[in-house]
């Protein structure tokens, strides 16, 4: 799996058109804990400080498309210190699911297919990322 150059354009020009970061990511919470209530007891800092969070690091992440050897060190420790939030594997398919309905309701029509498989794409590759490094299987050793 990996991103077309095209892709990423998409990508990064979605997440420069959110009008409103916040209210994305207090929707995609909400989506979230409806979709997955396993999630909800997880969390137990402030949200609105974990609204800000997530959104900054999406968009360090997502400035970063271009060169993503440059941030694997980072996503590969964000994914370990996931595990002991009490993140699962199937917590990452969750919050993908999540993601891409917050930005399908935040751009309606304008989030066509396109734009969708680039986000799933994008998403993909850095889950995928985060968990071969916090949940190690043995046959990849
Ligand atoms: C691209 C994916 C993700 C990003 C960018 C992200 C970002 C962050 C950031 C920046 C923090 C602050 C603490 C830290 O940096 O370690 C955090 C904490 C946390 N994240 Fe994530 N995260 C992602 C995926 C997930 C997933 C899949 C879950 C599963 C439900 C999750 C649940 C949590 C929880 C429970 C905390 C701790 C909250 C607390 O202390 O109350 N995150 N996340």
């Amino acid at each position: 799996m990996s991103l077309t150059n095209e892709q990423k354009a998409i990508v990064q020009s979605t997440l420069g058109q959110v009008a409103d970061a916040d209210q994305l990511a207090a929707r995609f919470y909400d989506r979230l804990f409806a979709i997955d209530s396993s999630t909800k007891t997880l969390f137990r800092g402030d949200m609105a400080e974990q609204r800000i969070k997530l959104m900054q690091t999406i968009a360090v992440v997502v400035a970063n498309l271009d060169d993503l050897s440059t941030i694997v060190p980072a996503i590969q420790s964000l994914g370990k210190r996931h595990v002991a939030y009490g993140v699962t594997i199937e917590h990452w398919n969750s919050v993908g699911s999540a993601l891409l309905w917050a930005l399908s309701d935040a751009f309606g029509e304008a989030f066509t297919d396109e734009v969708r498989d680039a986000w799933a794409t994008a998403y993909g590759l850095i889950a995928q990322t985060a968990i071969a490094a916090a949940y190690p299987q043995p046959e990849e050793n």
